[in-house]
């Protein structure tokens, strides 16, 4: 079992004044979902992430796992790669020199399959993403949380990555949370959508869907779905790459 209960999660920061982040933060991800939390910039999905990936011990409310503590592959919104350590050591450093063959099948399989080698500072910051979502992925993780893991990629490439992390989920069910300001990309993957809100400060909307099997782009529930969730978050400022890219929007 891998499942997730927070309840009644509360953050407040200090510094640089006192203000409260999350408000009572409700949110249960069942063993083999795949929940996408949205929220405009600044809502609190990273604070909320640092919580479940244990970085965060002052927070309130409750956090259970269901089951024995999973193990965690993380997608942080800043990449972390070691910057002295090619690509392959940085992902051989958390699968050991035995996942060597499945390290080099990973950065295939997002597409630096020639970049083994490369230091991190010699690749653009969607390179380094695509290799931080390799090294998560090869410690075949029970529960796999990803902070905006496609951010700066191109359409096409993006694109790519979304059937990926389908195509993973669909072999695996790995219990799944992926952070997003893309609600198109929340839709096409997700099991689940959650909204976070910048006002009330809590999830205010868990919108369930179908099975991706896989789910593209053009599907009438897509856009039923789409549709949907932009009344909801009407009022915010969630800048959707979607609504740039009509072609995506279903
Ligand atoms: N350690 C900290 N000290 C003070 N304030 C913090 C700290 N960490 C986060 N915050 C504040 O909490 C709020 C939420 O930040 P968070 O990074 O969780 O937002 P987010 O939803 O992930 O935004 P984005 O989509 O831009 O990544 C912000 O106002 C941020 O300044
Ligand atoms: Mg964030």
């Amino acid at each position: 079992m891998t499942g997730l209960v927070l309840s009644a999660v509360t953050r407040a920061f200090d510094h640089p004044v006192p203000r409260t982040v999350l408000g009572g933060v409700d949110l249960t991800i069942a063993q083999g979902e795949f929940v996408s939390l949205v929220g405009p910039s600044g809502a609190g999905k990273t604070t909320l992430l640092r919580i479940i990936a244990g970085l965060d011990s002052g927070y309130g409310g409750s956090l259970a796992w269901q089951g024995a503590r999973p193990r965690l592959g993380v997608v942080f919104q800043e990449p972390r790669l070691v910057p002295w350590l090619g690509l392959l050591d940085n992902l051989l450093l958390v699968g050991g020199p035995e996942s060597v063959d499945r390290a080099r099948a990973l950065l295939g399989a997002v597409e630096l399959g020639d970049c083994d080698s490369a230091l991190p500072g010699q690749l653009s910051g969607g390179m380094q993403r695509r290799a931080a979502l390799a090294r998560a992925l090869l410690v075949e993780p029970d529960f796999l949380i990803l902070d905006e893991p496609l951010i700066s990629l191109d359409a096409a490439l993006a694109e790519r990555m979304r059937r990926l992390l389908n195509d993973f989920w669909r072999k695996r069910r790995t219990t799944t949370l992926l952070i997003t300001h893309n609600l198109a990309e929340a839709v096409e993957l997700s099991t689940r959508v959650a909204i976070l809100s910048p006002i009330e400060r809590r999830v205010v909307a868990d919108c369930a869907l179908p099975p991706p099997d896989p789910r593209l782009s053009g599907d009438p529930m897509v856009a039923a779905a789409l549709q949907d969730l932009r009344r909801m978050t009407r009022s915010w400022p969630v800048p959707d790459p979607a609504e740039a890219a009509p072609d995506r929007a279903g």
